[in-house]
């Protein structure tokens, strides 16, 4: 299959690789570059355990493909912490008990800090609409909510 070379930045680090066309993004982060706190649910755009910020905005990375991301910005769970200081969400969620499995917990992060720079945190039912493509088996959203609420202030 034919393949070809992409450079993009991954928290915050340049990386050059070659992939197969039809590589997604999601499989470029955890197989390449070993990545693997996005999380391969469905791996069909319906359940946002697969979610990065690419240029800032939310993506399902299992439906993007990672040759297209010339010159972009990803952003993974595993780049939201500043050294050994939890980002304010990540806290949140440990402090809300927002999880069960923490199969979902990446996306679900990774998604709340897109909902809360978007700005659609003005109550429960905003927050819930805004993180609707994120599923949680063990049904925590109650706590999610309240996680992503608390951190937007
Ligand atoms: Fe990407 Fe489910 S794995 S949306």
């Amino acid at each position: 299959a034919p393949s070809s070379p992409v450079s993009l930045t991954v928290n915050g680090r340049p990386r050059t690789v070659t992939v197969d066309n039809r590589t997604s993004l999601l499989d470029l982060l955890r197989e390449h570059f070993g990545l693997t706190g996005s999380k391969k649910g469905c791996n069909a755009g319906a359940c946002g355990a697969c979610t990065v910020l690419v240029d800032g905005r939310r993506v399902n990375s299992c439906l993007t493909l990672a040759v297209r991301l010339e010159g972009a910005e990803v952003t993974t769970i595993e780049g939201l912490a500043d050294g050994d200081q939890l980002h304010p969400l990540q806290q949140a969620f440990i402090d809300e008990d927002a999880f069960q499995c923490g199969y979902c917990t990446p996306g679900q992060i990774v998604s709340g800090v897109g909902c809360i720079r978007e700005g659609h945190t003005g109550s429960p039912e905003e927050i819930r609409e805004w993180m609707s493509g994120n599923i949680c088996r063990c049904g925590c959203y109650v706590k999610i909510v309240r996680a992503v609420q608390q951190t937007a202030g």
